[in-house]
């Protein structure tokens, strides 16, 4: 039996694990970092909570004798990533990552690249603008260093410290959006850009649509560099490469 671990907190995640439920060439565990009050589990061996830093990580490996780590995590989660990363050389246990694919531009589309929400921001410009940031909580600061923008902050929870953003509305809310409420909301905030982070993904991807039709601009911050870890985009591809790891073990 090949004892995995999948760091989880994404779709992705639950959808491997639900996979390899039944599966009796598996001992799998989910792991998730607590975020959500009532996680959908699945009726998998799970644990809940941060593993205290990848020596914490490194530990957990070693105790629970583990083969391959997958590492399902949000693209945008480094600090969980570099920390697998750590505990997976100082283990030597298999690591893979399991993601989905990063939105690509179409025909129509206005899109500006950036690698960081700080280049970002710079760019806005002197003049003040409508800006529509769907970032997430952590890098709303970054937009501190030019405050004349009227800024349209959506959020799942609410940032903590606020941004110290003079002419800011907070918006609290969870996707999925549908592209007719995208396009309201813009629209009725007369947003001229829309900065996001390129998460990939159906549930939040509504608002480049929203865009597109509405001839917004995009500012899109790159997801991280990722180091020479194997990756996939398809639960037939990790789940491909797990045979692979499950005949290497066990030939
Ligand atoms: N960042 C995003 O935009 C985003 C969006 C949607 C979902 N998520 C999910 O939400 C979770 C937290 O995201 P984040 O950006 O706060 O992560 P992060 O900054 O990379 O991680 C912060 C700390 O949270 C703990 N942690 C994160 N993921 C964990 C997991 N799957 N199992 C156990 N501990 C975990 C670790 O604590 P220790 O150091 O104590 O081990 C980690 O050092 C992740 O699971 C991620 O997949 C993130």
């Amino acid at each position: 039996m090949l004892r995995v671990l999948i760091l989880g907190g994404t779709t992705q995640a639950s959808a491997l694990a639900a996979r390899l439920v039944g599966d009796g060439r598996y001992d799998a565990i989910l792991s998730l970092a607590g975020r959500t009050k009532n996680p959908t589990l699945p009726d998998l061996r799970h644990r809940i909570g941060g593993f205290g830093g990848s020596a914490g990580l490194a530990n957990y490996l070693h105790a629970e004798a583990i083969d391959v780590l997958i590492d399902a995590t949000h693209p945008f989660a480094e600090q969980i990533s570099a920390n697998a990363l750590i505990a997976a050389r100082e283990t030597n246990t298999q690591l893979a990552v399991f993601t989905r694919p990063a939105w690509k531009p179409g025909a129509g589309d206005k899109w500006r690249d950036f690698p960081d929400a700080i280049s970002a921001a710079r760019s806005l410009g002197k003049k003040p603008r409508r800006v529509f940031l769907t970032i997430g909580r952590q890098q709303l600061a970054a937009f501190e260093i030019v405050p004349q923008h009227d800024y349209l902050i959506r959020c799942i929870d609410a940032p903590e410290p606020l941004p110290a953003l003079p002419h800011s509305k907070l918006l609290l809310a969870r996707g999925p959006f549908t592209l007719e409420d995208e396009q309201a909301l813009m629209r009725n905030a007369g947003i001229e850009i829309l900065v996001t982070k390129n998460s990939g993904g159906e549930a939040t991807r509504a608002k480049l649509d929203a865009a597109r039709a509405l001839g917004i601009e995009v500012y899109m911050i790159a997801r991280p560099q990722s180091p020479n870890v194997p990756a996939f985009e398809t639960l037939d591809a990790i789940l491909r490469f797990l045979e692979i790891q499950l005949h290497r073990a066990m030939p």
